[in-house]
């Protein structure tokens, strides 16, 4: 039920503080991880020496921001592919290969298929999925639950946030039994993940009215471009997705360092771009290199809409825009990035009248290959 919201969309983007609070429920304990579906399993991660993330669409984003925790944390390779791609190229896999599935559905075909396909190839298979009881996770050797609640609207939007936490606890959990990081590292990311639905809670708060009233003036828009870098190039992919999805124009994402090598050619006046900028206190030289995507492609007529944490001054002379996000460390980030970016999506579709719940051509669940 939508219970009051104009959507089930705006619902569920409501909802996004909980999909993360209920996913690490029942998971923490004293600073440390322990997922108790993945209890008896320790022989199926502990030796493994590559991870394959599979998934389709904001799953596959998920995963791509997940690739980075995962591999800073257990210094396992990962790599993350569509599994629409995966499945025809003849990958190398073996028993010491983890296939890491990503769906809300539970139900996607293609990446079903390719999960059935690693499992006959004999990798190790888990399967992360909002799905009790879906196919998906049946044909997996493990599975973690995200517990971000039924998602009704064909866009995923609780559901990518809460995919990204399963994650995160699962690095975690690989990362105690490699000891590739400290019980005390580990306690430092777990307050970090604790902290993550309060501040997603204060975007809402403190932003949604600002970046709906936003969107409204921008209904007229024909095309919005993405910029990010790090964990910041997915959220770019996941901000441009929502918004052709739901509100119909183009749009597209790119890794900030790539501008120079063609897309600055898109550039020209008044032509809105979103940059997520990673935290100064993080990596500076990655600040410093977003802020200077920002000069060029200010410089060039650009209206930058800025995604930067609170207190960040060296986004205010360019950027026509300023959407603030409350501090977190630099992996954390994309959870909080990604929300106003969700708002923005669905604050556009609504202006132009559209049904957000419903966008025309997509299927919530998509069952053929
Ligand atoms: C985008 C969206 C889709 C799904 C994709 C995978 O908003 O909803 O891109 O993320 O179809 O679906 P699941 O996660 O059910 O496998």
């Amino acid at each position: 039920e939508k219970g009051g919201w104009s959507s089930f969309m705006a619902k569920e983007v409501s909802e996004e503080p909980d999909a993360v609070s209920n996913t690490l429920r029942g998971r923490l304990h004293d600073g440390a991880v322990v997922i108790p579906e993945l209890e008896g399993l320790d022989d199926l991660f502990r030796d493994v020496s590559r991870v394959i993330v599979i998934a389709c669409g904001t799953a596959a984003y998920a995963g791509q921001v997940g690739k980075y925790a995962l591999e800073q944390w257990t210094r396992v390779p990962v790599d993350v592919e569509l599994a629409h791609e995966f499945r025809y190229r003849d990958p190398v896999l073996g028993p010491d290969t983890l296939v890491v599935s990503i769906s809300q559905s539970g139900e996607t075909m293609d990446t079903l298929m390719a999960v059935k396909y690693a499992r006959e190839r004999g990798a190790k298979t888990l399967s992360i999925c909002n799905t009790q009881g879906a196919t998906i996770p049946r044909e997996s050797d493990a599975v973690v639950y995200t517990h971000a609640g039924p998602e009704v609207a064909v866009a995923s939007t609780k559901a990518f946030v809460a995919q990204i936490t399963a994650l995160y606890l699962f690095g975690l959990h690989v990362a105690r039994l490699r000891g590739s990081l400290s019980p005390v590292e580990i306690a430092d990311h777990v307050v970090e993940l604790e902290a993550v639905p309060g501040k997603i809670a204060q975007i809402l708060e403190r932003e949604q009215p600002r970046i709906e009233q936003f969107a409204h003036w921008m209904a007229d828009t024909r095309s919005v471009l993405f910029l990010g870098r790090h964990v910041g190039f997915p959220i770019a992919m996941e901000g441009a997705l929502k918004l052709k999805e739901l509100a119909y124009i183009h749009a597209e994402g790119f890794a900030a360092g790539e501008l120079k090598h063609g897309p600055i050619a898109l550039i020209e006046a008044g032509q809105p771009v979103f940059v997520i900028v990673p935290s100064p206190r993080g990596s500076g030289e990655l600040h410093r290199k977003v802020i200077s995507s920002i000069e060029e492609i200010s410089a060039r007529g650009a209206r930058v809409i800025a995604i930067a944490e609170e207190g960040d001054a060296a986004v205010l002379p360019q950027a026509d825009e300023v959407l603030r996000i409350p501090l977190a460390g630099p992996l954390f980030e994309p959870l909080l990035a990604v929300v106003p970016l969700h708002i923005f999506a669905m604050g556009l579709a609504t202006a132009k009248g559209l049904d957000v719940d419903q966008p025309r051509n997509l299927a919530k669940s998509v069952t053929v290959e």
